[in-house]
């Protein structure tokens, strides 16, 4: 036997023996699958690899099993990590960039199986072994004899088997490499990972059966007709009973039909047949057009309110179940998510079955991404070279083939962030011309001279707001710029959702809608690709990059999307379901009077039940539905208020009106009842608490002071409240700095807060002057770090009115300080015990400055461990904010803030130092302490990790200012 040409693994070819590109079917024709255990070995390169392996009578009995699908490295990560571990890289390629050629280190995985071929397996015909995912290249045997190879690690390969297999058994053996020349074109910001981690299968073609099938199901909404016309071979027969069309293929039917759109996903069943094959298809009928520089769907104008989907399973990688496939969209529908484009791959093709039927516009995007050469000025970029042409069309063609008859997709995306080069027009221009029905994407050429969409990422608020008045910069080549002035604009990533935040999302979202031409977009990113883990005492964990030892990474920039790795929604996600509420319920309390917007594009809200309640200082007092007749697609009503709630009486606290519309009926994707928006406005205000009267004079104690059942030190700061033990409450102005915090494109906000003259987490508190006066104690202090000559006066005035004791602190900047504050506020500190947290306020998730639509205001009630954010990375997190009182209380103590009239609060087992300091969730050990912060105002978060920073009125600039909070307590 000669020995194996591994000349495939380095060449820029996608591969050879391979069959042409076809649709993903459903055929009744004969399958069998060959996912499930497989024999296995990982050499450690082309020069461990075993001779003769595909051979059939070789042994195998000493090598290991592995499931197939799934991705090598994922394996017993806990335990002995067996076939080597994850490595994470956002754009720098983990190895020499020397195209086309990798390292010699390039683990290689043997597979190996027998199968049986059914009895009634089809003796004529061909068969074809089918396989829907390798990472990165690979070589396939049937019983010795070498089908060929294929590269394209998230596109579908077949190979024509037929003359190699035999009745009974026979043996399949795939040799994958983690290295290849695809390799360079695969850099997407996303753990390195190999393996077969999509299913196989053997699938029977029979003689005169359909090989593929092109459903052009176009919807003209001017007479509300569809139009089918499928191509596919000759003879084959094409029905659809529900509409009464029985037409031959390459022949056209025109019957009135429900549209599809992404919120009514109405699909016809059809088949295609001819006397050899049955296939099944969904059919959604719908038109997609660029037409008075608008992307329109069935004549519209669409509003994507949309994700960037990477595939992801903490345990699997790249290998997800169809329930996870199923549960991502649930999700995303639940949160009101209408759009996914698919980063920076064609996702499992079972997933676009699931966008069909669940109905979310879908911008299928190509396997392609050579992000690493912009590290070397572009040199040697593929997108631009030649001899990569037929790698780059290749990849184009598997992906529009496989997915074409998609109602869900509505446009093809060439890849990302592979710069520009004529690789990528070529792509372009072929895609039109075999599917003129979809526009293209590309976001990484500005000039836009080969796509239908101006796509960009992570545009400023100003800038698009320039895009949308089309008073953007012009292109550079001015041959282009009439052409890219007068296509839609989309965010094909936005708002960064890394750590804490988004924010800013509000701000966005109105350009979106104030602009025709900006057409909404995509959030960076759905799910954290955290990877799980265990420690030695069992409590889980999530890794990113560096966490497995790799030399070169880019940290927990892997970890930034809208759900945690276990799929729990982030504070982000339920930000993102505000501010994108296809429904906009506004009270007017003055008119009495209910708006509701229908910001749907197509969809009436016959669906959606809508009700009403009223609350007394977030007590319920009344409740009831609201009746609101169907509203069309971007129309709005006006409802008046209940007539109940005219007839209540005087409120005790603060009165609110909250609205809310739910389904009406149960979705596949969501139970009746289930949320979609919610709007409310206050009634009627009650008076703010504060000190008023005379107060009282502290009486001297120890060497210390006494206000009521307040204790003070020699120092004036507070220890003890009724019993209750309290250190502090003193100026603080820290916060454990957020992903947004620490990078930027520009001066990263954290260095500029830890700067020697600022260093806001190590300030000290210098006592000026205590004063006890017949109102109280007033302590004055200077608040300054080491080394820092800039500080806050702070001077906190203490008073007892009304049983009840206050604070009011007076904080004045002194010095140059020329950057935002994380916070203003107060930090205490309580034994641990108070467990139960109750407050009124905004709630009942975290909020900041600049993100905060989602915080309504009610009575809440959690645990200290409710109110942590689980951010995987920890940072800042868990601020309720617009709060009027809080409560914590357990073991027989309690302690209560009120505000005069509002403030924000933290409560953690743990400091912001010790969240600042930990790595991972692990690393968070509490203490036998409560720490509590109290604050006056919060920075926003922006979205500087990726994006833009915190927009003008989110920050928060040092200025004069007092706050005033009042404290009873009981231990
Ligand atoms: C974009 C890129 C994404 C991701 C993101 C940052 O440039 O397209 O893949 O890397 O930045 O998280």
């Amino acid at each position: 036997m000669s020995r194996t040409d591994f000349s495939y693994v380095e060449s820029v070819s996608p591969g050879s023996g391979r069959r042409n590109p076809r649709a993903a079917l459903a055929s009744d024709a004969a399958a069998l699958s060959l996912d499930g255990e497989w024999r296995f070995r990982l050499g450690a390169g082309l020069h461990d690899t075993t001779e003769g392996f595909e051979a059939p009578g070789f042994d195998t009995g000493s090598w290991d099993t592995l499931a197939v699908p799934s991705m090598w490295q994922m394996h017993d990560l806990d335990g002995e990590a067996p076939y080597g571990k994850p490595q994470y890289t956002n754009t720098v390629y983990p190895f020499p960039v020397d195209p086309p050629r990798v390292p010699d280190a390039n683990p290689t995985g043997e597979y190996r199986r027998t199968f049986t071929l059914p009895a009634d397996w089809p003796a004529t015909g061909r068969t074809l072994l089918r396989f829907e995912g390798v990472d990165s290249a690979f070589a396939v045997w049937v019983n010795g004899i070498l089908l060929g190879d294929g590269k394209g690690s998230r596109l579908p390969t077949e190979f024509d088997a037929t003359a190699h297999l035999k009745p009974g058994e026979n043996t399949v053996a795939v040799r994958v490499h983690q290295w290849s020349a695809a390799s360079y074109l695969e850099d997407q910001d996303m753990w390195w990972l190999s393996g077969i981690f999509r299913p196989v299968a053997l699938v029977h073609r029979p003689e005169n059966g359909v090989e593929d099938v092109f459903a052009h199901a176009d919807y003209d909404h001017a007479t509300g007709l569809g139009t089918l016309k499928v191509e596919a071979a000759e003879g084959a027969r094409v029905t659809v009973a529900e509409l009464g069309i029985d037409i031959a293929a390459g022949e056209t039917a025109d019957v009135p039909v429900e549209p599809w759109t992404a919120e009514t996903p109405r699909l016809y069943d059809a088949v295609v047949a001819t006397a050899t094959e049955r296939v099944s298809l969904r059919i959604g009928f719908r038109t997609v057009k660029i037409e008075d520089g608008l992307l329109k769907v069935n004549g519209k104008r669409i509003l994507l309110r949309g994700v960037n989907r990477h595939e992801w399973d903490p345990d699997n990688g790249r290998t997800l179940s169809v329930e996870t496939m199923r549960r991502d969209l649930e999700i995303m529908k639940r949160h009101n998510v209408n759009a996914v484009r698919t980063s920076h791959y064609p996702p499992d093709r079972r997933f676009l079955d699931l966008c069909d039927e669940i109905g979310v516009w879908v911008v299928d995007e190509c396997d392609l991404e050579t992000h690493g050469f912009v590290h070397h000025g572009w040199r040697k970029n593929p997108s631009d070279e030649p001899m990569w042409r037929e790698a780059y069309l290749d990849r184009m063609a598997r992906m529009v083939e496989r997915d074409k008859n998609h109602a869900s997709v509505i446009i093809w995306s060439l890849g990302n962030e592979s710069h520009t080069g004529q690789n990528l027009a070529a792509m372009s221009e072929w895609a039109k011309q075999r599917d003129p029905g979809r526009p293209i994407h590309y976001e990484g050429d500005w000039d836009s001279g080969y796509v239908d969409v101006y796509s960009r990422m992570y545009a400023d608020h100003n800038e698009t707001d320039r895009i949308g008045h089309k008073t953007e910069d012009p292109t550079k080549d001015p041959a282009l710029d009439e052409h890219r002035r007068n296509i839609p604009f989309v965010l094909c990533e936005y708002a960064h959702a890394m750590g804490n935040g988004p924010g800013g999302m509000s701000e966005y979202q109105r350009l979106f809608e104030q602009h025709e031409r900006c057409q909404g977009g995509f959030i960076w990113e759905w799910i954290d690709h955290g990877v799980r883990r265990h420690t030695e005492d069992g409590r889980e964990w999530f890794a990113y990059g560096g966490d497995f030892d790799e030399p070169l990474h880019d940290g927990n920039f892997v970890v930034d999307g809208l759900i945690f790795p276990n799929r729990e929604p982030s504070p982000g996600l339920v930000e993102f379901k505000k501010v994108i509420e296809p429904v906009r319920l506004t009270v007017h309390p003055g008119a009495r009077a209910i708006t509701v917007a229908n910001l749907r594009d197509f969809a009436d809200t016959g669906d959606l039940a809508f009700t009403w309640a009223v609350e007394d200082g977030g007590e319920q007092e009344l409740h009831g539905d609201l009746e609101v007749r169907s509203i069309a697609a971007g129309e709005s009503a006006i409802v008046e208020f209940p007539a109940a709630v005219a007839g209540l009486g005087l409120p005790k606290g603060e009165r609110w009106l909250t609205v809310r519309a739910v389904l009406a009926k149960d979705e596949p994707w969501a139970e009746a009842g289930h949320e979609i928006a919610w709007g409310q406005a206050q009634l009627s205000s009650a008076a703010a608490p504060e000190p008023i009267g005379s107060g009282t004079a502290p009486v001297a104690e120890g060497r210390g002071y006494r206000l009521g059942n307040a204790a003070f030190d020699a120092l004036g700061r507070l220890t003890a409240i009724g019993g209750l033990e309290i250190e502090g409450p003193r100026l603080d102005l820290w916060r454990a700095p957020t992903d947004n915090d620490l990078l930027s494109w520009h001066a990263p906000l954290a260095n500029q807060w830890k700067d020697r003259n600022a260093a806001l987490y190590r300030l000290e508190h210098k006592v000026l002057d205590i004063e006890s006066t017949a109102d109280g104690l007033t302590v004055a202090t200077r608040v300054g770090a080491a080394g820092a000559e800039i500080a806050m006066g702070a001077v906190y005035r203490w008073k007892l009115a009304e049983g009840r004791l206050w604070l009011t602190v007076e904080v004045n900047p002194e010095g140059q300080w020329d950057f935002p504050l994380p916070r203003l506020g107060v930090r205490a500190s309580v034994p641990k015990g108070l467990n139960d947290v109750e407050w009124f306020g905004g709630g009942p998730g975290e909020a900041y400055a600049d993100t905060r639509a989602a915080a309504r205001v009610g009575r809440y009630r959690s645990t200290v461990a409710g109110m942590q954010t689980p951010y995987v990375f920890p940072q800042e997190n868990g601020s309720r904010i617009d709060v009027r009182w809080a409560s914590l209380s357990g073991e027989g103590k309690s302690l209560k803030v009120f505000g005069a009239p509002h403030f924000a609060f933290t409560v953690r087992p743990w400091t912001s130092e010790d969240l600042e300091a930990a790595n991972h969730q692990t690393d968070l050990v509490e203490h036998d302490r409560l720490y509590v912060n109290l604050d006056a105002d919060l920075h926003g978060m922006g979205s500087a990790a990726c994006g833009p920073g915190v927009l003008p009125q989110h920050r928060l600039l040092p200025k004069a200012t007092a706050f005033t909070l009042g404290f009873e307590a009981t231990a």
